[in-house]
């Protein structure tokens, strides 16, 4: 039977959450209907992730959850990195699975439910050379904060990293491409929105970069505001930096993944920048918009990490005052180059040192909180929050902010910051925006 009904379940990056929503607005545009959290669905998608053991090993527990005594069993699409790292394994490690779908090939998705409703058992993990981005229908539905993918995929081969692998090399979008989907994107009510890409700032059309990409959409109106993650330093340019101290809707935050302060670490990695040359960018970064907020990734226990490369991770993390940041154990991933180096670190050092570096940041990150209290600022509102009268929005920096306030999701309010914590902020209206 043709499934009517459908769920997404998306796990992992941003662009997993992107291509969820592409992945929902296709099916609906064959006529299946989208079902709530809860609720059963003729067809369940699961949009996993492979970046680390936990999160890949989450996709077959997902799976293995979905068996529904009493009732007929949905048909099971695996999609996301899993599905590419694995392929055909996956329907023989999981006999459940009816379609496994890689990232590059979610345009085939409604032929494979119709092959996967009959009988078969579809299995697409090919990288094709027609983008999937072509058959993806017009975006009519939008958040506040709306994601946009600009660039995917990884040429950069960091040693202990699937991406390469799960997302495929490196490519751009084509500039006409995005400005059309962001136009698509603010008329479906969109008043941010993050551009997206492994690399998102090595994004190029022609002589064209993502600073002059941003300085366009910064034209649009009803746009208010322009974020972008995930950056490599190595792709930092100097057209970038400047956009930040120029454009007023280029947001003052910026997700820079450092992963070590160890230069040998570094090396080891293949990761291109030093600890040098990543303060000099983010010192640049300081000049250019002295409020920034600096985000940064963090791998604890690369194999070969001593105390001595730890407290060197410790202290870039000194020098530069994360306002956040996300910190992970180092996790072996099949077929990186890492996952055979020697002196894999064991569990318990990791988890030491995990900590330790958690503190750090957590403290940083109650210090940029809390130099931002009393401040006059914008909040877009993003949605109700738990208590009554609560909604929940975005300052500048990415902090998550509640305000007691009787407006809506959409809505970018005036407030004043009035209270920090490690995670979010309260603040209190100012006067409401005319709509
Ligand atoms: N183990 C642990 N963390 C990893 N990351 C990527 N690969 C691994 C791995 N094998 C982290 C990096 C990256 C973030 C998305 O996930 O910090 O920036
Ligand atoms: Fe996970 Fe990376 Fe795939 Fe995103 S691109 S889902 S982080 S493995």
């Amino acid at each position: 039977m043709t499934p009517k009904t459908f769920k997404i379940k998306s796990f992992g990056c941003q662009m997993n959450v992107y291509d969820g929503e592409r992945m929902a607005e296709l099916l609906a545009e064959q006529g299946m209907r989208s079902v709530a959290e809860g609720e059963d669905a003729d067809l369940v998608v699961l949009n996993t992730c492979h970046i680390r053991e936990k999160a890949a090993e989450k996709a077959y527990s997902d799976v293995g959850r979905l068996r529904r005594e009493g009732s007929t069993k949905p048909l099971i699409a695996l999609a996301g990195c899993v599905a590419q790292a694995e392929g055909a394994e996956a329907q023989r490690r999981s006999p459940m699975i009816d379609i496994v779908v890689g990232p590059q090939a979610y345009h085939r998705l409604p032929e494979m439910v119709t092959k996967a409703s009959k009988g078969a058992r579809p299995v697409e993990t090919d990288m094709p050379a027609i983008s999937k981005f072509e058959a993806f229908p017009t975006r009519r539905h939008a958040n506040p904060s709306s994601f946009l993918t600009v660039q995917e995929g990884c040429d950069k081969f960091c040693t202990y990293c699937v991406v390469p692998y799960t997302r495929g090399a490196e490519i751009s979008r084509p500039w006409g491409d995005v400005v059309a989907e962001a136009h698509a994107l603010v008329d479906a009510g969109a008043r941010e929105i993050v551009l997206l890409g492994q690399n998102v700032n090595a994004w190029q059309d022609g002589a064209r970069g993502l600073a002059d990409l941003i300085r366009i959409l910064a034209k649009i109106d009803g746009l208010e505001r322009i974020r972008y993650t995930t950056s490599h330093p190595a792709e930092m340019n100097d057209a970038l930096i400047a956009a930040h101290g120029e454009v007023p809707k280029l947001m003052p935050y910026l997700h820079l993944p450092v992963q070590s302060g160890s230069s040998r670490v570094l090396r080891a990695m293949n990761r291109s920048h030093t600890p040098e040359t990543y303060l000099a960018i983010v010192e640049k970064m300081r000049a250019a918009r002295p409020d920034i907020a600096i985000s940064g990734d963090f791998i604890v226990g690369f194999p070969g990490e001593t105390e001595e490369d730890f407290e060197a991770t410790l202290q870039i993390i000194d020098a530069v005052r994360y306002a956040s940041a996300y910190s992970f154990k180092y996790s072996a991933r099949p077929g990186t180059p890492a996952a055979t180096m020697e002196d894999q670190i064991p569990l318990e050092i990791m988890d030491e040192r995990l900590q330790r570096l958690q503190a750090k940041i957590n403290h940083y990150q109650l210090a940029f909180n809390r130099s931002k209290l009393g401040s006059d600022t914008e909040v877009l509102i993003e949605r109700i929050g738990k208590l009554p009268g609560q909604m929940i929005g975005r300052s500048p920096w990415l902090q998550s902010v509640h305000v007691e306030t009787d407006c809506q999701a959409g809505d970018l309010i005036d407030v004043t910051l009035v209270a920090a914590g490690p995670n979010s902020m309260a603040a209190a209206v100012r006067s409401k925006e005319a709509a």
